[in-house]
């Protein structure tokens, strides 16, 4: 079949068009997942074991989708992972998912590994933004991350805590993926035979990690595996302590994202966190883990009224947002779930993607027999 944006009407469909469009490594880069990918898999494959129940006759001719999460306004339930490297994969990078994001009303998350400045995406939309730390061993960079957070006026802070070493992400080690890409004759094969992708590449702006690279060369000119880069640049130290004092330093708004645990959870509460991301870093860290959709109930019961949780991870489908609000979580994030469309198309492929889960998540909270998304409860979900 021949592939169109036009033609793509879900996440499997925008993944088979950056497949067409992306080199090798890279795609599957973020194709990719740890070890044998079991989790990974399962991330998507826990809202298949979770039916739905829906109610009627409700007259849901209006529907309003907003969510308020972190005291952010969201007109859609679900937002924009942060995710690293974005001008590798379409050259226009975050400033296409930033755009898009405006445009869909939902938040934006950047990763501190990203490939545009902070100050440009916080001058270019009004929308949420989110900004993704990670715990450096380098505490000067440390603090101009946190300063150049609150200069760009990002509404939040989301301290990552399950990357306190590299994932095995066995693609990467076949292809021979880093952050700049190598070039060695294989790679090079692989961008001769993706033009689109590698004239971009080589005659645009030089692909460089825009908040990290006055402080580590490591990612922007010297070629690292992330991997490698996680082992060797993030302080394996890093404590509680560390994330509450670094919550003291934010000053807004604070999650900490990768929180899989109710024991975790209780203690993102009592150092006073606003939100947790359920998440297992797509996959990408230690396979074997559970999905978040499966810890969303227990830790909504333990700590649901206490802190706002976000469910993130393995998001394909419209349902999938159902069934993790009506579990218990205040929204959803994904970050393969806009990322392929980015790589397939920038900006019209993301707004392509985001357009394509607003109708999915509107035509089914109307099939749930609901008109606000506080209306999702448990009595509507039966596990098998
Ligand atoms: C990854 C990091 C960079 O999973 O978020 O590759």
């Amino acid at each position: 079949m021949f592939r169109t944006l036009k033609n793509s009407h879900n996440v499997e469909d925008l993944r088979l068009l950056a497949k067409q469009r992306l080199p090798g490594p890279i795609f599957h880069y973020i194709d990719g997942a740890a070890d044998d990918e079991t989790t990974y898999r399962r991330n998507t494959a826990a809202y298949a074991d979770c039916d739905l129940v829906p109610n009627v006759l409700a007259g849901v001719q209006d529907v309003d989708m907003s969510v308020t999460v972190m005291g952010q306004k969201l007109a859609m339930p679900v937002f924009c992972s942060p995710t690293a490297l974005q001008r590798l994969f379409h050259h226009d990078g975050e400033r296409a998912v930033a755009r898009a994001a405006e445009k869909f009303g939902t938040m934006f998350g950047v990763s501190a590994l990203g490939s545009v400045k902070l100050a440009e995406i916080g001058a270019m939309i009004s929308t949420p933004k989110l900004f993704q730390f990670y715990f450096h061993k380098d505490r000067g960079l440390n603090d101009a991350m946190v300063e150049r957070a609150k200069a760009a006026k990002f509404d939040t802070l989301a301290l990552t805590v399950d990357t306190i070493t590299g994932g095995n992400r066995e693609r990467d080690l076949y292809t021979g993926f880093t952050s700049p890409p190598r070039l060695t004759l294989k790679s090079l094969a692989s961008f001769a035979t993706h033009p689109g992708w590698a004239l971009n590449y080589f005659l645009r702006e030089k692909f460089e990690l825009a908040e990290l690279k006055d402080y580590v060369d490591q990612g922007s000119n010297v070629a690292v595996s992330i991997g490698d880069y996680f082992g060797s640049m993030l302080d394996q130290s890093m404590n509680w302590d560390d994330a509450a004092a670094l919550r003291e330093k934010w000053g807004g708004p604070f999650c900490l994202k990768g929180i899989m645990s109710v024991t975790d959870a209780r203690k993102a509460v009592e150092i006073g966190a606003d939100a947790i991301m359920v998440s297992n870093h797509g996959g990408r860290q230690l396979d074997g883990s559970r999905s978040p959709f499966d810890q969303i109930a227990e830790i909504a019961d333990a700590v649901g009224n206490d802190i706002d949780i976000i469910c993130d991870g393995g998001i394909r489908r419209g349902t999938h947002v159902i069934k993790a609000l009506a579990a218990g979580a205040k929204a959803c994030s994904g970050g393969r779930m806009y990322l392929y469309a980015l790589a397939a198309a920038g900006q019209p492929g993301v707004e392509k993607a985001l357009g394509n889960m607003q109708r999915e998540i509107e035509r089914d909270m109307k099939l749930m027999g609901v008109t606000r998304i506080d209306q999702l409860n448990r009595e509507m979900l039966r596990y098998r």
